[in-house]
């Protein structure tokens, strides 16, 4: 299968080309960035694994051309965060450059699946839509918003409070709502190792917290030189790879990722009742199928405290939803 990577060569684009090098399932990796993708695809095609790697600039139609044949568009382009800077911050800039990334895709690889990656994912998975729906091309089966680190993150602060590390690569924890603030809604109490009694509420409250925003351990961490770019390769290859085994034939393949809920709309509707409200898109534990979102898997049993945080998280991703739905809306 060809996977394309667009803003390759920056802080996520580059790692994350390195682990889709060495999936065996991509055949042919296209990388595309404004400055240095070329380079980066030579680097990485001298590594010994079978996918055929190319790398495009603008110029000469390079969009067009890394499109070509795309079965999966993965997009890291766009400006991170610095210090004091929220995700909905970035939307300004980013939102051009995935609506501009969205219209090449609807013109050139209308099949393709798309994963988004740039932030604001509640607003930028929306204006990707808007785009498709523009060139009668939108399949909502086929749209994905990239939440995996939170997935990813949860495991990792949770089997540390249980204070076995070792859990971090097995433990499972859903991670509902939206990729931003208290739109990310950790449900630990579906997890597949139950949180111990002995375990305080504070305790729970505090990793809830940090699952919602670690986002900025990293930004502040990083001081101004940008925000998850590693941990978030790691994680946008876990869900890059899940999605291309489901495309491959393989059945029941779950993951937590931000969809339209029209995707499949039996499972949709009952979400959308579970929430009490009109929400258009909400990252939900998704079945991966051939076609792409096979099902849409409801909230199941969830505590009383973390019915209360779907309540604000709700309102805030409706508000997120329709910024990015009206930006493609509006005259340029
Ligand atoms: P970065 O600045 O290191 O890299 C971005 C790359 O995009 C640069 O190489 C840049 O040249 C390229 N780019 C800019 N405009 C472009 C265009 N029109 N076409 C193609 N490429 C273009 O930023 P980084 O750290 O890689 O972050 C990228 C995005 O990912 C940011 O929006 C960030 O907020 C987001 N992010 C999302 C996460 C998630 O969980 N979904 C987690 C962490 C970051």
């Amino acid at each position: 299968m060809k996977a394309v990577v667009l803003g390759a060569a920056g802080g996520i684009g580059q790692p994350l080309s390195l682990l889709l090098k060495s999936n065996p399932l991509v055949t042919e990796l296209g990388l595309y960035d404004i400055v240095n993708a070329p380079g980066v695809a030579v680097d990485l095609s001298h590594i010994a694994t079978p996918a055929k790697v190319e790398g495009y600039l603008p110029a000469d139609d390079g969009l067009k051309k890394v499109l070509t044949g795309a079965d999966v568009v993965v997009i890291p382009a766009g400006i991170p965060r610095k210090p004091g800077m929220t995700r909905d911050d970035l939307f300004k800039i980013n939102a051009g450059i995935v609506r501009d990334l969205a219209t090449g895709i609807a013109t050139t690889a209308p099949k393709a699946f798309v994963l988004v990656i740039s932030n604001p994912v509640n607003s930028t998975v929306p204006i990707v839509a808007e785009v498709f729906k523009k060139h009668g091309v939108f399949d909502p089966k086929r749209l994905f918003g990239v939440c995996t680190l939170d997935v990813v993150r949860a495991s990792t602060f949770v089997s540390e409070i249980l204070g076995d590390r070792s859990l971090a690569t097995s433990i499972k924890i859903p991670v509902v709502g939206g990729h931003s603030g208290v739109t990310i809604v950790p449900l630990l109490s579906q997890s597949t190792h139950p949180i111990p009694s002995s375990i305080s509420s504070s305790t729970i409250d505090t990793v809830i917290n940090r699952i919602q925003f670690g986002g900025d351990e990293i930004v502040k961490a990083k001081d101004g030189a940008g925000s998850a770019t590693l941990s978030m390769a790691f994680a946008g290859a876990e869900f890059v790879g899940k999605v291309l085994r489901a495309k491959g034939g393989e059945k029941g393949i779950v993951a937590p990722t931000f969809v339209n809920l029209i995707a499949d709309a039996e499972g949709g509707a009952k979400l959308k009742a579970e929430l009490g409200a009109e929400v258009e898109y909400f990252s939900a534990p998704v079945e991966l199928g051939v076609e792409g979102v096979y099902k849409i898997n409801g909230l199941g049993t969830i505590s009383d405290s973390e019915k209360k945080l779907i309540q604000v998280a709700v309102p805030e991703l409706i508000t997120n939803i329709e910024k990015g739905v009206s930006f493609v809306g509006a005259p340029k």
